[in-house]
């Protein structure tokens, strides 16, 4: 059986986009770093999630040499279609912002991409390796607690990150009263399907309609990616295919001569939708990082690249202390982290409660929605502060 490392610099819980691109910008900056992951290699990069990439993210990408496919396939787009009552309003991201684009890619092929370059590398990422505690977070010696093939182990570590999700369990090994959280919870889920037809449309488009929100993204040439505004409780299973792609036809509905293709779904689910962030983002030397530290509803698509711009302040702190021995960097990590966590939670708070609605909402409300809406399609002031947050504010 191969060695398993006991102790190394930086300890890792979870080999989501967090972790792995962490993992990746320590390797390639010679900084010493262990990633676990709960999860088997092939579930982790199949799980569908997120789909569009901001400069900053695709940057961090390329910097560590995890961009290559991404550049191939990846598909550069330069605005979003706004849609409510039956009309359509594209946002200009270069226009808007000095020249920023964003990049369809999904989650699951940027998860390939940096595993394959850390195994190849011979770099420590292991799977099926569950994280139960993390102990000695207040002295200067952590230790990772982990079961792996049903043998309990421990990892010895200088500093440890949480890159373990909403529910993982670093977060919970900071003792109550520690940390501060702030959270909200809406009162409707989106429905995802992915369906094996070209996109009907050349860019994304997220729609207002009083039967409630949709928004259509892509994959790829050939596979769409769809939502649909719906209850809390959902069941996928109790919608035939016929009745999502109705539902879907109705919402996108607009005058002209507009068409939605309809293909084979391949997949369906329903997520929730959470706003939450914690403070700070550190406790003695365990950091916190990505969905582990902070949620936003995915309306504007912000919670991978929040993620992955935690990790590229973490990996510049981690290589400023290996090369110089000074903190500064990872003592400013949660205050330096926050302030676009803040951005970034107003503005999903933002697109969600302007395009959705909520039950039983007021003819008043949806007015204020609609109003906020022609503001945006009339005023270039209104169009940037929605092209600069959604395009990305610069990764510091
Ligand atoms: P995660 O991707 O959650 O990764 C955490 C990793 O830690 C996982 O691999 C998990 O298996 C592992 N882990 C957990 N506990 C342990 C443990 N005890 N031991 C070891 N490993 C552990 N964002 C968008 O922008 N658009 C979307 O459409 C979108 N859809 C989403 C759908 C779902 C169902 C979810 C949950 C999120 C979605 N997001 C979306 C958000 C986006 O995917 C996340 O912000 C992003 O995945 C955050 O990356 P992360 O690495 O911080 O966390
Ligand atoms: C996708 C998800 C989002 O939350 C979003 O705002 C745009 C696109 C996607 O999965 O493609």
């Amino acid at each position: 059986m191969r060695t398993l490392p006991t102790r190394t610099t930086v300890g890792i819980v979870g080999g989501g986009p967090a972790g792995l691109l962490l993992a990746r910008l320590l390797h390639r900056a010679g900084v010493d770093c262990v990633v676990l992951e709960s999860r088997d290699r092939a579930y982790v990069e199949q799980r569908q999630r997120a789909g569009i990439l901001e400069q900053g993210t695709v940057d961090a990408l390329r910097a560590c040499g995890a961009a290559d496919r991404l550049d191939r396939e990846g598909l550069v787009h330069d605005g979003v279609e706004l849609r409510w009552d039956r009309r359509g309003h594209r946002i200009d991201f270069p226009s808007l912002t000095g020249g920023r684009k964003v990049w369809v890619y999904a989650q699951t092929e940027v998860v390939k991409d940096l595993i394959a370059l850390q195994l190849a590398d011979g770099a420590p990422l292991l799977f099926e390796a569950q994280v139960t505690a993390v102990t000695g977070a207040d002295t200067g010696r952590p230790v990772v607690h982990y079961r792996h093939e049903g043998v309990e182990r421990t990892l010895e570590c200088d500093y440890v990150v949480g890159c373990d999700g909403f529910h993982g369990v670093v977060r919970q090994a900071i003792p109550d009263g520690e940390l501060r959280t702030f959270e909200r919870v809406y009162p409707y889920s989106w429905f995802g399907i992915l369906a094996d037809v070209p996109p009907s449309c050349d860019e994304l488009i997220y729609a207002h309609s009083p039967r409630g929100f949709a928004l259509h993204s892509m994959r790829s040439p050939t596979v769409s990616r769809l939502y649909l505004q719906v209850p809390n409780g959902t069941d996928p299973a109790a919608w035939t295919d016929e009745q999502i792609w109705d539902e879907l036809e109705a919402r996108f509905a607009i005058d002209g001569d507009w068409k939605l293709e309809r293909g084979p779904i391949t997949q369906k689910a329903v997520l929730p939708m959470r706003s939450f962030v914690t403070e700070p983002m550190r406790w003695g030397r365990v950091l916190l990082a990505g969905d582990a530290a902070h949620i936003v509803p995915p309306t504007g698509a912000k919670g991978l690249n929040l993620a992955a711009s935690d990790v590229i302040v973490l990996a510049r702190a981690f290589t400023a202390l290996a090369r110089t021995g000074s903190t500064a960097e990872l003592d400013a990590y949660s205050d330096t982290c926050l302030r676009r966590v803040w951005r970034a939670e107003h503005f999903s708070w933002f697109m969600t409660t302007t395009l959705h609605t909520a039950p039983g909402q007021s003819e008043f409300d949806t007015r204020l929605q609609l109003s906020q809406l022609d503001r945006i399609a009339s005023s270039p002031h209104a169009a940037a502060e929605l092209a600069e947050n959604y395009a990305g504010l610069p990764v510091f």
